[in-house]
C-alpha cells in the first residue's frame, strides 16, 4: 500500500471511531445488574502472583456478595507475553472475548515489547485494552498529605499520540511520520469526567495541561473543548498550563500544593503522572483506574519484573500496588466502605510493619502480607 492510501485508511478508521463514540450510551449502572463480574487478569512476570493475592483480599471483603451470587470473580489467563507473541497480537482474540464478558477488570502488569528485545514489536497490551474497551479516562490520584499534595490526574486514555502509536508511516528511508489525534468528543468526555470529579469532591480548580502554543491543532482543540466544558461548572475555576512549565511546577514546593485536578492528553498524562507518583514513593506505589462507559479496568502501574520470576522470587513480590488498584475498583463499583477499610488497613500495615516485603526470602511472601492485611481489616 502506498502511503497516501495508508493515510486515508487511518483517517477513515478515526471517522468510524468518532461515529462509535457518538452512538455510545451513558455510563453503566452497576446497581441494575443481576450479577457483577470482576475479571482478574494476572498478566506477565510477577503479575499472576500478586494479582492472586489482591483477588483473595477482594473476595474476603466482598464475601457476602460472592456468596449470594451478586458478584462473581472470573480469572482470565492467557494475557502473557509468550502467548501474545505466539499469536502476534496485543490481546489474543479469545482473551479479548473473555474480557468483554466482565464489567470491571483487575489487571496485573503486562510486558510491553520494545524495539530490540526478544519479542515481536507488538502493541502494548495496556494500550490495546484501553482502546478495545474504550477506557477513555485514566484516573491517577497522588497524595502526600505531609507535603500538602492531593492531586487527581485525568489522563485522556484513548487518543493523542497513542491512538496511532504503532501505525506511523515510513514514507521512505529518510522520513518517518507519526500521528496525533484529538477529537471533540474524546476531549469533551475526559473534560467532563475531570469536572464532574471536581464538583463531587469539592475541588475548586481544574488545570488543563497541553502544549497548545506549539502543537496548535490537536492540543489547541483539547484546550478549547476543556474551556467550553468548564462553562457548565459554575464555581470551579479552569486554568491552563503548558506541559513544560507544569513539569517544573510540580517540584516547586510553594506552587504545587495549589493544583487539585489536572486534565491532559495521553502522552503528557503518561509522563506527568510518573513524575507525580515519584513524590509519593515511586510508580510502584500508584494505582490507576481506566474508566469507560461500559467497562473499567484497574491496574498497578509498575512493571512485570521478569527477573524476579527467573530467580524464583515472585512469591516475595510486593502486592500493595495491585491491592490498592483493587481498592479503587471497590470504590468504583460503589463498595466505598470496603474500599475505605482496605486503604486504612494498608496504611496500618505499612506503619506497624509486622510483615515487610523485601522482594527476597529475607522478607515476607505476598501471601503472608495479604493474610496480615486481612487480619488487620478484621480488627477495624
Ligand atoms: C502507563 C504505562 C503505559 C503507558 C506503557 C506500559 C505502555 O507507562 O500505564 O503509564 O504508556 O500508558
Ligand atoms: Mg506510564
Amino acid at each position: 500500500m502506498d502511503y497516501i492510501s495508508k493515510f486515508e485508511k487511518l483517517i477513515n478508521e478515526q471517522i468510524d471511531r468518532v461515529k462509535m463514540m457518538k452512538q455510545q450510551g451513558d455510563f453503566i449502572n452497576y446497581d441494575e445488574l443481576d450479577k457483577l463480574i470482576i475479571g482478574v487478569v494476572g498478566g506477565d512476570g510477577i503479575g499472576p502472583a500478586i494479582t492472586a493475592q489482591a483477588q483473595r483480599v477482594l473476595e474476603y471483603l466482598l464475601a457476602d456478595k460472592v456468596k449470594s451470587g451478586k458478584i462473581e470473580f472470573k480469572v482470565i489467563d492467557g494475557l502473557t507475553i509468550e502467548n501474545r507473541a505466539k499469536v502476534n497480537k496485543a490481546i489474543p482474540d479469545d482473551v479479548l472475548e473473555e474480557l468483554k464478558k466482565c464489567h470491571v477488570i483487575l489487571k496485573g502488569p503486562t510486558t510491553t515489547p520494545r524495539k530490540g528485545d526478544k519479542w515481536p514489536n507488538i502493541e502494548s497490551a495496556n494500550v490495546a485494552m484501553r482502546k478495545e474497551l474504550d477506557l477513555f479516562a485514566n484516573v491517577r490520584p497522588v497524595k502526600v498529605p505531609e507535603k500538602g499534595i492531593d492531586w487527581t490526574f485525568f489522563r485522556e486514555n484513548t487518543e493523542g499520540a497513542y491512538v496511532l502509536g504503532s501505525q506511523g508511516i515510513n514514507i521512505d528511508e529518510d522520513i518517518a511520520i507519526d500521528f496525533k489525534v484529538i477529537t471533540t468528543g474524546g476531549a469533551e468526555r475526559i473534560a467532563r469526567a475531570a469536572f464532574d470529579f471536581a464538583k463531587k469532591n469539592g475541588k475548586k480548580r481544574v488545570t488543563v495541561v497541553t502544549k497548545a502554543n506549539v502543537v496548535k491543532t490537536t492540543d489547541g482543540k483539547f484546550l478549547e473543548v476543556c474551556k467550553e466544558v468548564a462553562k457548565d461548572y459554575e464555581g470551579i475555576e479552569v486554568d491552563d498550563w503548558y506541559i513544560d512549565i507544569m513539569t517544573a511546577k510540580l517540584v516547586d514546593e510553594k506552587r504545587r500544593t495549589q493544583f487539585e485536578v489536572m486534565v491532559l492528553p495521553n502522552l503528557y498524562g503518561d509522563i506527568l503522572t510518573d513524575e507525580a507518583a515519584e513524590f509519593q514513593g515511586g510508580v510502584g506505589t500508584a494505582g490507576s483506574a481506566n474508566i469507560g462507559k461500559k467497562y473499567s479496568m484497574f491496574e498497578a502501574i509498575h512493571g512485570s519484573a521478569p527477573r524476579m520470576v527467573e530467580e524464583g522470587r515472585d512469591i516475595y513480590a510486593d502486592p500493595s500496588s495491585i491491592i490498592r488498584a483493587g481498592g479503587m475498583l471497590l470504590n468504583h463499583i460503589g463498595h466505598v466502605e470496603e474500599a475505605d477499610k482496605l486503604f486504612k488497613a494498608l496504611e496500618i500495615c505499612n506503619e506497624e510493619q509486622e510483615h515487610v516485603i523485601t522482594g527476597r526470602d529475607t522478607g515476607s511472601t505476598s501471601e503472608e502480607f495479604a493474610n496480615y492485611l486481612m487480619k488487620t481489616i478484621e480488627k477495624l
